[in-house]
C-alpha cells in the first residue's frame, strides 16, 4: 500500500486507474482537487496493459511484416521477412512499460496518491482499500466509480489460456497459433483477425450477426469483408457456435449447420461485461442495472449524491477516450462548471485491422432508418495520389448529409472511411459532424496535395455540387 501524505480524506476518491479512472484523477488534480486512486493490479488498466496499446502494438508488428513482404514492388530486395514473436513481445512490453512508468509519473507529479489494492465504497464517502497485507479507509468527498470491464465469455468454451482465449491471454501469447477461430467479429475480433492474418496464421472468423463490425457504415464494412477474404481469413456470419472439442494440442470448434473448424486456438470477442464485483458494499445505495452497469445520468451522476461513474462500468461506448471525456465531465460536475454531457452518437471510433476503420456519426442505414432524407458521396481511395504512393488503394471515405429542402447536401451527419492510416484522419470528419457544419462550409479548408485527407476534402467538395476530382 502507497501513501505519501499519512492524510487519508481526499477531495475526490477514484476506484479504478483505467482510462477513465487516471483521466479524472489527472484532470481533477490539475484542477487543484486533492485526489486518490485505488487501483488493485496496475496503473494504466485494461487499455495500456491488455487492450488497445498492446493489441496496436501487435497491429504495427503486422504492418511492418506486410511492408517488408511487399518491399520488392519498391524495387527493395529485403527477402522473405521472418518473424520472431518473442522479439515482437518484447517490444511490445517495453512500449509498454515506458507508457506505464510515464504514466505514474505523471500521476505523482501532479501529487495524485495511489493506492494499490481493491476499493470498495461503503457509504458516506468512504472507500475501504483491501490491499495485499492490510487494509485502510479513505474518506472523498467525491468518489468516482470507474472499476472498468472484463471480457464475456460463452457456455462450453472454458477460458485456459493456452487453447481457449480472451484478449486478456492473447496479448501475452509465447508464440503466434498456426491456426485461429475467432469468435465474435467486433472491433476486438477484425482486429485480431488482421493481425493474426498477417503473422501468418490460417484464421477463422464466426460471427453471429449477419455482418462484420456491426454498426459500421455497410460500404466500409464490405471494403474490410472483400479484405480479409483476399487475405485467405475464412468469415463466417450468421453462425450460432454450438461448442468444441479439445484434442490435445488444439481443439474443433462446431459451428452453423454442422460445419466445423479444427485450430490451435479459440479466441473468444465476443464483447466486455461491466466489472462492479466488490465494487459496493452492502446498503452504499449505488444502482446497478439489468445487465450489470453502475446507473447513470447524463452528468455522470449515480444514485448517490457525491457518487459518479464513468468508463466501461457504465453503459456507454467502451472506449478509453469515452472514458477520458467522461471523467473530465465528473470534474467539472464537482467543480460545479457548466457540463455538456457526451453526445455517445458523435463519438470517434477507429478500429485498428487492415484496412483501418474510423468513424464518427450515423452511418447512411441508420439515418435512413431514423427516417431521414440523405446525400451520399463516396470517394475511393484508389484515386488518391498518396494512396498510389503507399501502394495501399483498398478503402474510401463517405460521407452522409441530411438532405436539405432543395435536395441539396446539408448538416454533414456522418462521416465514415476505411483504408490507409484512416484512424488518424478522421479529426477533420470529427468536427465536421460536432460543428454540425454542411458542405459548404468545410469544402472552403483547403488540403494539403498530396495526402490521404484530400480524399474526406474531395467528398465535401463534390456534395457542395462541384468537384475537382471526384464528380
Ligand atoms: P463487440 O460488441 O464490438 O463485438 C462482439 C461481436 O461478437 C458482436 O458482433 C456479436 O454479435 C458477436 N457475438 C456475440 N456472441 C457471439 C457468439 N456466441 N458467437 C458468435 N458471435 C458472437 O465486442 P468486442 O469486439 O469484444 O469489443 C468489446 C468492446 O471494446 C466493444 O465495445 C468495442 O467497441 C470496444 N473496442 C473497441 C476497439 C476500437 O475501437 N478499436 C478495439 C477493441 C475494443
Amino acid at each position: 500500500m502507497v501513501t505519501t501524505t499519512g492524510s487519508n480524506e481526499f477531495d475526490v476518491v477514484v476506484i479504478g486507474g483505467g482510462p477513465a479512472g487516471y483521466a479524472t484523477a489527472l484532470y481533477g488534480a490539475s484542477a487543484g482537487l486533492s485526489v486518490a486512486v485505488v487501483e488493485r493490479e496496475k496503473m494504466g488498466g485494461t487499455c495500456l496493459h491488455r487492450g488497445c496499446i498492446p493489441a496496436k502494438e501487435f497491429l504495427e508488428t503486422a504492418s511492418v511484416l506486410r511492408t517488408v513482404a511487399g518491399a520488392k514492388e519498391f524495387g527493395v530486395e529485403a527477402g522473405q521477412p521472418v518473424l520472431d514473436f518473442s522479439v515482437s513481445q518484447g517490444r511490445k512490453q517495453k512500449v509498454v512499460d515506458t507508457l506505464y512508468k510515464g504514466l505514474v509519473g505523471l500521476m505523482k507529479g501532479r501529487g495524485i496518491e495511489s493506492f494499490i489494492g481493491s476499493g470498495q465504497l461503503l457509504g458516506g464517502g468512504r472507500v475501504r482499500v483491501a490491499g495485499a497485507e492490510e487494509s485502510v479507509e479513505l474518506t472523498g468527498r467525491h468518489v468516482v466509480l470507474a472499476s472498468g470491464s472484463v471480457p464475456r465469455t460463452i457456455p462450453g468454451f472454458d477460458v485456459d489460456g493456452t487453447v481457449v482465449l480472451t484478449s486478456d491471454e492473447v496479448l501475452s501469447l509465447e508464440k503466434e497459433p498456426a491456426s485461429v477461430a475467432i469468435i465474435g467479429g467486433g472491433a476486438i475480433g477484425c482486429e485480431f483477425a488482421s493481425m493474426f492474418s498477417d503473422l501468418g496464421s490460417q484464421v477463422t472468423v464466426l460471427e453471429a450477426l449477419p455482418t462484420l463490425l456491426t454498426g459500421c457504415d455497410d460500404d466500409v464494412v464490405a471494403v474490410v469483408n472483400r479484405s480479409f477474404r483476399k487475405r485467405g481469413i475464412a468469415v463466417h456470419t450468421g453462425v450460432t457456435v454450438s461448442g468444441h472439442s479439445p484434442n490435445g494440442s488444439g481443439t474443433t470448434v462446431s459451428f452453423g449447420d454442422g460445419e466445423s473448424v479444427t485450430v490451435d486456438a479459440v479466441i473468444l470477442s465476443v464483447g466486455r461485461r461491466p466489472l462492479t464485483e466488490g465494487l459496493l458494499a452492502d446498503g452504499s445505495g449505488v444502482v446497478i442495472d439489468e445487465r450489470g452497469f453502475v446507473q447513470v445520468d447524463e452528468h455522470m451522476r449515480t444514485s448517490v449524491e457525491g457518487v459518479w461513474a464513468a468508463g466501461d462500468v457504465v453503459n456507454t461506448p467502451q472506449l478509453a477516450h469515452v472514458g477520458f471525456a467522461e471523467g473530465i465531465l465528473v470534474i467539472k460536475g464537482i467543480l460545479g462548471e457548466p457540463t455538456i454531457p457526451v453526445e455517445y452518437g458523435r463519438v470517434p471510433w477507429c478500429i485498428y485491422c487492415h484496412p483501418e476503420v474510423a468513424f464518427v456519426g450515423m452511418s447512411e442505414g441508420q439515418a435512413r432508418a431514423a427516417g431521414i432524407d440523405v446525400v451520399v458521396k463516396k470517394d475511393p481511395f484508389g484515386g488518391n495520389s498518396r494512396a498510389r504512393i503507399v501502394g495501399e488503394t483498398d478503402g474510401l471515405v463517405k460521407v452522409v448529409c441530411e438532405k436539405s429542402a432543395d435536395g441539396s447536401a446539408g448538416r454533414i451527419l456522418g462521416v465514415h472511411m476505411v483504408g490507409p492510416w484512416v484512424t488518424e484522419q478522421l479529426g477533420q470528419g470529427y468536427m465536421a459532424v460536432n460543428w454540425e457544419a454542411t458542405p459548404d462550409e468545410i469544402a472552403q479548408f483547403i488540403q494539403p496535395h498530396p495526402t490521404l485527407s484530400e480524399s474526406f476534402g474531395e467528398t465535401v467538395m463534390a456534395l457542395t455540387g462541384r468537384g475537382l476530382h471526384l464528380g
